[in-house]
């Protein structure tokens, strides 16, 4: 038996202002995108933008239904509305926000599973690393790639 070590290396950043110019870009893409989510039974607003490889940016939010599993969350949202328009560009990054009340919350807004599942199939798409932005309002966290959220992705079919 051998154990193994699974190491996760992310940055963190205190603001906004801290960000690449590109990177910031993005981040502000998200928060903007949180004002267009459709969230009357949650009432927790996410925001999700999409870079391509072409520097075009993608909005997209969360929009609930009735129905609840009808709905669909923010990354997904911008992810499908990216590969659906702009199948020949890769996704370079993604950024998500999360408000509530219209401010923007304090801690990063993590991505479920699903939305993690997503994003690796269109990082193996697109044959190159998809940056993660995790925007809160107190810090902001970046990973490299899908993999450093979705350790033994499953893309294997
Ligand atoms: N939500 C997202 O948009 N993205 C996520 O990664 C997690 C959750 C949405 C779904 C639902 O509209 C609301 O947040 C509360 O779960």
């Amino acid at each position: 038996m051998t154990s193994k070590e699974i190491r996760i290396v992310y940055n963190e950043y205190e603001s906004i202002d801290q960000l690449s110019p590109g990177d910031r870009e993005l981040a502000q893409a998200a928060i903007e995108a949180t004002k267009s989510s459709y969230a009357p039974y949650s009432h927790f607003n996410v925001g999700a933008a999409v870079r391509l490889d072409n520097d075009k940016i993608i909005k997209g939010s969360n929009q609930e239904n009735a129905a609840y599993p009808s709905g669909l969350c923010a990354e997904r949202t911008a992810m499908f509305y990216a590969s659906s328009n702009y199948p020949e560009n890769a996704m370079t990054g993604i950024a998500i926000a999360a408000s509530q009340n219209g401010i923007l919350c304090d801690n990063p807004a993590t991505p479920c599973g699903s939305c993690r599942q997503v994003m690796a199939q269109y990082q193996t798409k697109g044959g190159q690393p998809m940056e993660i932005l995790l925007v809160g309002g107190k810090k902001i966290w970046k990973f490299g790639r899908v993999d450093d959220l979705l350790p033994l992705i499953f893309d294997s079919i």
